[in-house]
């Protein structure tokens, strides 16, 4: 399913958005970043957040950051609240940034993704990332549980963003 473009909408993150994207991200992960980290990470210099609003109080939903160093990017993080999951955010956001990137002339983007996190590996793997590299035991959970991280790299020119 598309997200319907009449109750939500994408726009570009700032720092004054910190305190939700924080709230956001501690939906998904064991250890949430701050709003003090969102507020420097959107402050610094090669990062851009893009986040989805949803009507009718521009509450927001989910938000994909990216970091530029010359002519390459990683995603640094992408989360999507898990109320409004499986209604194509994340692809929406995702293939903003890249469009933005590959506007910017970025030529690749980079990223880890835990390799037992199956949607987002999915999600990744269908827009053209596809597996570079492998990190053994990247990821400690509070349980103690090593996971391994694959990097993936996602090169623009072949897959031209719309
Ligand atoms: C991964 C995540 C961002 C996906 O967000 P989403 O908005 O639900 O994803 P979309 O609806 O755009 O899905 C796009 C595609 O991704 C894949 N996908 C998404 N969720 C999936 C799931 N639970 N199982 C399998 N495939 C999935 C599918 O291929 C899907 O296409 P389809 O709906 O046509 O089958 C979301 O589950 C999330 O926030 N997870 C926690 C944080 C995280 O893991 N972030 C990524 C690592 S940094």
């Amino acid at each position: 399913m598309s997200p319907r473009s009449d109750t939500c909408k994408i726009v570009q993150s700032a720092p004054t958005d910190a305190v939700a994207l924080a709230r956001v991200h501690s939906t998904a992960f064991e250890r949430p970043w701050s709003n003090e980290e969102f507020t420097n990470l959107l402050s610094a210099a090669g990062v851009c957040g893009w986040h989805v609003t949803q009507a009718p109080n521009n509450s927001l939903s989910g938000f994909v950051l990216t970091r530029r160093a010359a002519d390459e990017a990683e995603i640094l993080t992408l989360v999507i609240e898990p109320s409004f999951r499986r209604l194509g955010l994340a692809r929406s956001l995702v293939q903003q940034a890249l469009k933005d990137l590959a506007d910017n002339a970025v030529a690749a983007v980079l990223l880890e993704v835990a390799a037992d996190n199956h949607a987002a590996l999915s999600l990744y793997k269908a827009l053209g990332f596809a597996e570079v590299g492998r990190r053994k035991d990247y990821y400690g959970s509070v349980t103690g549980r090593q996971t391994d991280a694959l990097i993936l790299r996602c090169d623009l020119e072949a897959v031209k963003p719309v």
